[in-house]
């Protein structure tokens, strides 16, 4: 595993047999500010202090990491699954420095126990935050389980088609609650008339740095 520093300062890594990165090489912790927590977490958090999510490529943990933060911050109650084929190993994980990138250098070992935590099953690692992680192939996963949030962080469409077909997005779109969103830093035509067309409301919102839109689907 290639890690390698951002823009920002913060972590990401460099998928080599995709040849793509985790991140935006303009920040990733940036890039998960604004896409996953602004564009999503607290956009649900407006209307509701209890929020289950589902993440597609729980990669690092970055994005499950700074939405347990977040949900300190404003007392949420979070059930987080991740799905996740192929995870890191946990000293790879003890490697990344998101703890002392988002000035919380004391939660490092909490973010080493979201990489601890055991897989295939629930566990409540704080009052405010609950994770699930999945090990299993996106095209693969099942559930009855219904979302109020799906962040969409798969690698690109160039480079994995097989994950942003009409029929993965669409079993986003089932697993999602009536006003349920999915956010994804992903703004390509082909993708969201995709999305339009499986039933979404499609909103262009203004993209992270390096990148000028992402979008978020409503149901
Ligand atoms: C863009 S990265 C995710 C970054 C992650 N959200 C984070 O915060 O670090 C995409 C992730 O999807 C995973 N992945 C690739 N193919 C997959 C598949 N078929 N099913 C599930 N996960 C997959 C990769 O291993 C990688 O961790």
């Amino acid at each position: 595993m290639a890690i390698f520093v951002t823009q920002d300062g913060s972590h990401s890594v460099f998928a080599e047999k995709y040849g793509v990165s985790y991140h935006s090489k303009y920040g990733a912790v940036t890039e998960s500010a604004h896409v996953f927590i602004n564009a999503g977490l607290r956009f649900k958090a407006v209307v509701q202090p209890e929020i289950s999510i589902l993440e597609v490529g729980f990669g690092t943990g970055l994005n499950a990491f700074m939405t347990w933060l977040e949900a300190e911050r404003r007392n949420l109650h979070v059930h987080y699954v991740g799905i996740e084929a192929y995870p890191i190993d946990t000293a790879e994980a003890d490697a990344l420095n998101y703890a002392d990138q988002l000035d919380a250098p004391n939660r490092q070992t909490d973010f080493s126990r979201l990489h601890q935590c055991a897989w295939n099953r629930s566990v409540k690692l704080s009052e405010h935050f609950s994770l699930h992680k999945k090990q299993i192939r996106l095209e693969a996963f099942r559930t009855t389980q219904r979302f109020d949030l799906v962040y969409f962080d798969a690698f690109a469409p160039q480079a994995q088609p097989e994950l942003w077909t009409e029929r993965i997005l669409g079993l986003m779109y089932n697993v999602l609650k009536p006003d349920g969103a999915l956010v994804t830093y992903c703004a390509q035509g082909a993708f969201k008339r995709t999305l339009k067309k499986i039933g979404f409301d499609v909103e262009d919102l203004e993209g992270p740095p390096g990148k000028r839109q992402m979008t978020r689907g409503l149901k």
